[in-house]
């Protein structure tokens, strides 16, 4: 198991397969881009399958969720999903895109076993769009999301960040459209995790705000404590159900003793939290020889030593040196 010093267990293993993004959001990377990882430096397919193996197989790990930057971005995604949902015990497979490559890949993945997808999409508006993520694709992220549910994903979740005086207005209107075409809408706080160190507190829109300008048009019921478990969404039921919409405060309401999370980099670096500034690497010992065993314990090291939590209230708090886009959500 991948247990930490507060006893919690890391049970949802997070997979970045790659740091580029064909998307530039303001809120995690700068209109230039970012010194990509070199091609050497990534873990291969069969690396990946490895770890995922060990990790399903030796640590407890029941959900493996695939992340980049941009997942779709790798070339050999689908063989990657195919190969980790033939893995006994089998794993719950899903992927966190922007949406923008869904249309011509959604249908392989599925059969290849990719069992759900978070598409990101902060806004209705294509010129808002074209404004936060600095290229004009808000047409193909929509096809995307219809072609994950012509291919039969469900649930289909959308993940939303909404910035101040951007499109901080849409909140009522983004789940509007959600009921309308049965996508489950999630809100998440705006973290510091961007490459440019932009992020303020003050700037951030927060889930008590959010949760107002919703209710401005909907009425929402708390699902319950215990519906939450180590999800970090509170849900809430929307006129009466059956919809749900979630609100993440990752800032404002900590999720940090209940997370079940274990992070690896697409450079083979495990991460016990979104904001460590420690990683432990796993692909020097990889690529030595090590056996699964080593492996699984150097991965059980790296988690024990999880702290608490995300430290952001600590005036102390110092921004990870990895963004967001190099983790993986
Ligand atoms: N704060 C909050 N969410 C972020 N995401 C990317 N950067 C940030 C940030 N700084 C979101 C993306 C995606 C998910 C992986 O995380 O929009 O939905
Ligand atoms: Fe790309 Fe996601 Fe970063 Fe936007 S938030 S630039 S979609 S990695």
């Amino acid at each position: 198991m991948l247990i930490d010093t507060y006893g919690r267990v890391a049970t949802d293993l997070r997979v970045s397969l790659t740091d580029r993004c064909n998307l530039r959001c303001t809120y995690c990377m700068p209109e230039e881009g970012l010194q990509w990882l070199a091609k050497p430096d990534l873990l291969t397919d069969d690396e990946i399958v490895r770890m995922v193996r060990i990790a399903v197989t030796t640590l407890g790990v029941k959900d493996v969720r695939f992340t980049g930057g941009e997942p779709l971005l790798r070339p050999g995604l689908v063989g990657i999903v195919e190969r980790c949902a033939a893995l006994e015990p089998r794993p719950k497979i899903s992927l966190t895109t922007n949406g923008i490559a869904l249309r011509r890949t959604a249908e392989a993945l599925r059969e290849a076993g990719l069992d759900r997808v978070n598409v990101s999409l902060d806004t209705l508006r294509p010129e808002v769009f074209h404004t936060l993520t600095r290229r004009n694709r808000h047409h193909d992220v929509i096809a995307g999301l219809e072609a994950a549910r012509a291919a039969g994903l469900d649930p289909i979740k959308v993940n939303t960040v909404l910035m101040r005086g951007i499109n901080d207005d849409e909140a009522p209107d983004l789940l509007q459209w959600a009921l309308d075409h049965s996508y489950e809408l999630r809100f998440i706080e705006q973290m510091p995790l961007d490459a440019q160190h932009g992020w303020q507190r003050s700037d951030m829109v927060t889930a008590e705000e959010i949760l107002t300008a919703l209710q401005s048009r909907f009425d929402l019921r708390p699902e319950g404590r215990s519906a939450r478990g180590s999800a970090p969404a509170e849900r809430w039921v929307v006129d009466g159900g059956p919809a749900r919409v979630g609100v993440i405060g990752s800032v404002t309401r900590p999720f940090c003793r209940a997370c079940d999370r274990t992070r690896l980099t697409a450079d083979g670096q495990v991460r016990n939290c979104l904001f460590a500034r420690e990683e432990s690497d796993l692909r020097g010992p990889l690529r030595s020889g090590a056996d699964d065993a080593e492996i699984a314990e150097l991965w059980k090291a790296a988690m024990w030593g999880k702290k608490a939590g995300s430290g952001l209230d600590d005036p102390a708090f110092l921004q990870p040196e990895r963004p967001m886009s190099a983790i993986g959500g």
